[in-house]
């Protein structure tokens, strides 16, 4: 059961990585170097250290990096706080404010883990009307030798609240910070904006929402959570099972007959196995997707439930499993089992098992 919120802030409470990729360029400027927004991407929620010390390697620019981290959070308060022409200030994002204040009125525990400085985080926090004190407990990159994507922010932060990690949902924006709360054994909420959802779920958060104003709140307070979280993982489960046949269908060993095949499945154990037609010269050694997957999620896990199977082929209509894997899949999953058959050009047929194979062998 869910029982406290870990927010990030970067990207979740505030869009502040525009103003801080400003204030980085305007301070490498300052120090002769002309740099690009791009540059910083890849340091994106994992602290100012490297988000500045790297780019500076990069272009071979021997830092201060205290010193240029304070010079570089006095731009940033000014582009934050409006005071320069032509730049808003930053409010806080859709949802946000609400949330924190349903939270606090619940006696919902909350807290703020965050691998930027302190002094960037306080500015982040007044220029959206909260303070530290706001929070139950209060972490900044200050706090922690390693940082996100390491664990230890989410984890230090999950038992200061009193909790175990299990008992925490961290709200997160990045793939940096996500990894972290993962690592932990946070449950991980996604928000997209500085990254896109399917990046957010390859790297694992159990759900992704557009902003904070579609948090099922009330479900938290129902304690249905953690039902909604179950849901929500299930349908990105599939997502994620169908990326991974697209994947195994570009791995596809067909020189004879050029027909690809790929296709995942989800076991009842939530473990989300690939596979694709294995040709061969003798033909009769040829391995279906079907088989090829049923066989890697056997050698891993032993006997399987198949809960859900997608099977992605080369063909204008979605070409159904063949006879031989329609029987070999019967021996792993049930007359409800979903069945979803893509076409190389995007069409979706969607069947339950007992429609492909309504008379199966069973001995
Ligand atoms: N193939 C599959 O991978 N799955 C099926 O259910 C039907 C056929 C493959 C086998 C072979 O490599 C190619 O498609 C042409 O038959």
């Amino acid at each position: 059961m869910i029982k406290a919120i870990i927010f990030d802030v970067d990207g979740v409470m505030l869009d502040s990585e525009e103003y801080t990729s400003l204030a980085a360029i305007e301070l490498f400027l300052k120090k002769g170097v002309k740099v690009k927004a791009k540059d910083f991407e890849p340091y994106i929620g994992a602290g100012e250290n490297s988000y500045i010390g790297e780019v500076a390697n990069k272009y071979g620019l021997k830092l201060d990096i205290e010193a240029s981290k304070k010079e570089m959070y006095e731009i940033y308060k000014q582009f934050a706080l409006g005071l320069r022409k032509g730049y808003k200030k930053l409010n806080a994002k859709k949802g946000v404010v609400n949330l924190i204040s349903q939270l606090t009125e619940n006696k919902i525990k909350i807290a703020v883990a965050t691998s930027a400085d302190y002094i960037k985080a306080k500015i982040n926090l007044s220029v959206i009307g909260f303070d530290e004190d706001d929070f139950d407990f209060f972490i900044t990159g200050n706090n922690v030798k390693r940082k996100k994507p390491f664990p230890d922010i989410y984890t230090y932060a999950a038992l200061s609240l009193g909790f175990s990690p299990e008992q925490c949902l961290v709200i997160e924006d990045s793939p940096a910070g996500v990894l972290s709360a993962k690592k932990a054994g946070c449950y991980c909420l996604g928000i997209e904006g500085t990254f896109n959802k399917d990046l957010l779920i390859s790297f694992e958060a159990d759900l992704v929402l557009r902003n904070l104003e579609d948090f099922p709140i009330k479900d938290l307070f129902n304690n249905n959570l953690q039902k909604i979280y179950e849901k929500e993982k299930e349908e990105y489960l599939k997502t994620k099972a169908i990326s991974k046949a697209w994947k195994a269908f570009n791995n596809s060993y067909s020189p004879y007959s050029h027909f690809k095949v790929g296709a995942a499945l989800i076991t009842s154990t939530k473990n989300i196995y690939s596979g694709c037609n294995v040709e061969n010269s003798s033909y009769g050694g040829t391995i279906c997707a079907e088989r090829s997957t049923i066989m890697q999620a056997i050698s891993t896990e032993g006997k399987i439930h198949i809960d859900y199977l997608v099977v992605v082929s080369d063909d204008i209509k979605p070409a159904p499993p063949c006879a031989i894997c329609l029987q070999v899949i019967n021996e792993f999953a049930s007359e409800d089992t979903q069945v979803v058959l893509i076409a190389a050009n995007g069409t979706i047929n969607n069947f339950v098992f007992k429609d492909l194979l309504p008379h199966p062998f069973n001995l």
